[in-house]
């Protein structure tokens, strides 16, 4: 039987951090699914196709790595789609006290016995998140290392052509 895992999140925009879990969770099944959310409470900087595109073009080194984008329920898709597991990168002891809450009551949800699977961090970028790299680069700063060279070029450009507006 296949093993396969999907990695969910919002990845506005996708950071080295999580690039660095994806790596290393290919690794470890035999297909991982990349699976951006359309998240009704998030007002997100970078479109669904924009996240989707950046994903796809910075893993297009690794083979066994998809792309796929859902809404509602994380339980829901991963039913539908039979996952054996689900990838979380645990950041700092805080992040690790709403994983538990999550994988605990997803695991009710779960039909299939799919396990959450925790991957730590690594300590290069188990500072950064999302939201601080679009702040940084919002207002100027240098996001340069922690973020590839592409999705610096995407967010440059939505930059350019907000300024324009
Ligand atoms: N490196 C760098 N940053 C990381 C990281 C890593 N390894 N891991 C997480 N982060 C950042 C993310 O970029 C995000 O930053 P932001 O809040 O500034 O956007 C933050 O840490 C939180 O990440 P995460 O918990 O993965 O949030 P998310 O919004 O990206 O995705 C879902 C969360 C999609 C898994 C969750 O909301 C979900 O399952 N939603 C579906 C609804 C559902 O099923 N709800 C019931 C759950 S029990």
């Amino acid at each position: 039987m296949k093993r396969t895992a999907v990695y969910a999140g919002s990845f506005d925009p996708l950071t080295n951090g999580h690039l660095d879990i994806i790596r290393r969770a290919a690794k470890m099944f035999d297909s991982l699914t990349v699976a951006v959310i359309v998240n009704v409470s998030k007002q997100p900087f970078l479109s669904l196709d924009e996240r989707v595109d950046i994903i796809k073009n910075v893993t297009a080194d690794i083979e066994n790595v998809n792309v796929d984008c859902f809404s509602g329920l994380l339980a829901d898709y991963v039913n539908k789609n039979g996952f054996s597991a689900v990838i979380r990168g645990l950041r700092a002891t805080s992040d690790f006290e709403n994983e538990i809450q999550m994988a605990q009551m997803n695991a009710r949800l779960y039909t299939e016995g799919t396990e959450t699977v925790f991957l730590m961090t690594d300590p290069r970028y188990s500072f950064i998140s999302s939201s601080m790299i679009k702040e940084v680069a919002v207002l100027g700063g240098s996001v340069s290392g922690l973020i590839d060279d592409y999705t610096s070029k995407i967010i440059k450009q939505k930059l350019c052509r907000e300024d324009a507006k």
